[in-house]
């Protein structure tokens, strides 16, 4: 049965292919993107592959966008859009973190309930929150990232079981991204060069970090989204989602091997 699964942060990485991925298979995909002229390259993407997007600009930290989805009957809202931010927590501007838990968790959450209120009307509808494995293990010197998906997991979680209770055929799921080579963890980690300054507790160390950061996450991504787009479609075309998509597995396996041995 086909569904009309609404995608946000579609204009890269994992949320495009996602949207490419779940209209070729039929589904309606409304293609969210944060600015304008990102919509404008993905509708015209769309156009050229033959691929059909309904495109529009959502910009989750935006009150008046989020509105925009009011008017759709949504089956399913993958919650994509996310941010990075990198950097000690003995020495990171809160500012920066606040800003971090506006993005991957309060706006993420504000757009659920927006979509929740329709689903619950319906009695039919799934979330999908994209969090991270980052958001099972902490990540030193990610920590303002891995805090952000810790919450966002955890409020999955605990969203899943309220709606459980609700008995309104609402499922709530998480998607757990291990490193994927989208430009996203490149981005992350070299953030925190940006305001590392010569003042920095880390500053003897910026250089030789950066080089191991660059040859650890070349090392361990996997080298295209394929897997994560699986195990999305998995879950938005699930009569009832489990909690957790994992991909690669291999990452999953690993972050359950650190949570039993206590890391
Ligand atoms: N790649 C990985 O290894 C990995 C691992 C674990 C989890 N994830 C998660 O997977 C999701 C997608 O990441 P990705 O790897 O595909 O990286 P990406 O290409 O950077 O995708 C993130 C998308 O979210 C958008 N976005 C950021 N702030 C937004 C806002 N306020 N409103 C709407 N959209 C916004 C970004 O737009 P701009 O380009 O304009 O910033 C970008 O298009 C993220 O939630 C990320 O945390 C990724």
């Amino acid at each position: 049965m086909t569904k009309t699964i609404l995608i946000t942060g579609a204009g890269s990485g994992i949320g495009k292919d996602s949207a490419f991925a779940l209209a070729a298979r039929g589904h309606r995909v409304l293609a969210t993107t944060q600015t304008q002229a990102q919509a404008e390259a993905l509708a015209q993407e769309s156009q050229n592959k033959g691929i059909h997007l309904e495109v529009f600009k959502l910009d989750i930290t935006l009150e008046s966008d989020r509105k925009l989805i009011e008017p759709f009957a949504i089956d399913v809202l993958v919650n994509n859009a996310g941010m990075g931010e990198s950097g000690s927590l003995a020495e990171v501007d809160m500012q920066r973190v606040r800003k971090i838990f506006e993005v991957n968790l309060f706006c993420t959450l504000e757009l659920t309930q927006l979509a929740l209120s329709g689903m619950i009307q319906r009695e039919k509808g799934t979330v999908l929150l994209v969090s991270s494995i980052a958001g099972r293990v902490p990540m030193p010197f990610l920590m303002p990232y891995s805090m952000s998906k810790f919450a966002l997991s955890a409020a999955g979680a605990g969203l899943r079981a309220e709606m459980d209770q609700l008995k309104k055929n609402i499922h709530i799921a998480l998607i757990e991204p291990g490193a994927i080579h989208t430009g996203f963890n490149q981005a992350m980690t070299d953030s925190k060069y940006k305001w590392m300054g010569p003042s920095s507790y880390f500053a003897h160390q910026a250089q030789k970090m950066q080089k191991q950061e660059r040859a650890t996450f070349k090392f361990l991504e996997a080298k295209n989204t394929d897997g994560i787009v699986k195990q999305i479609i998995k879950a938005c075309e699930a009569t009832r989602p489990k909690l957790r998509y994992t991909s690669p597995w291999i990452q999953g396996f690993g972050v359950r091997m650190a949570r039993i041995f206590g890391v």
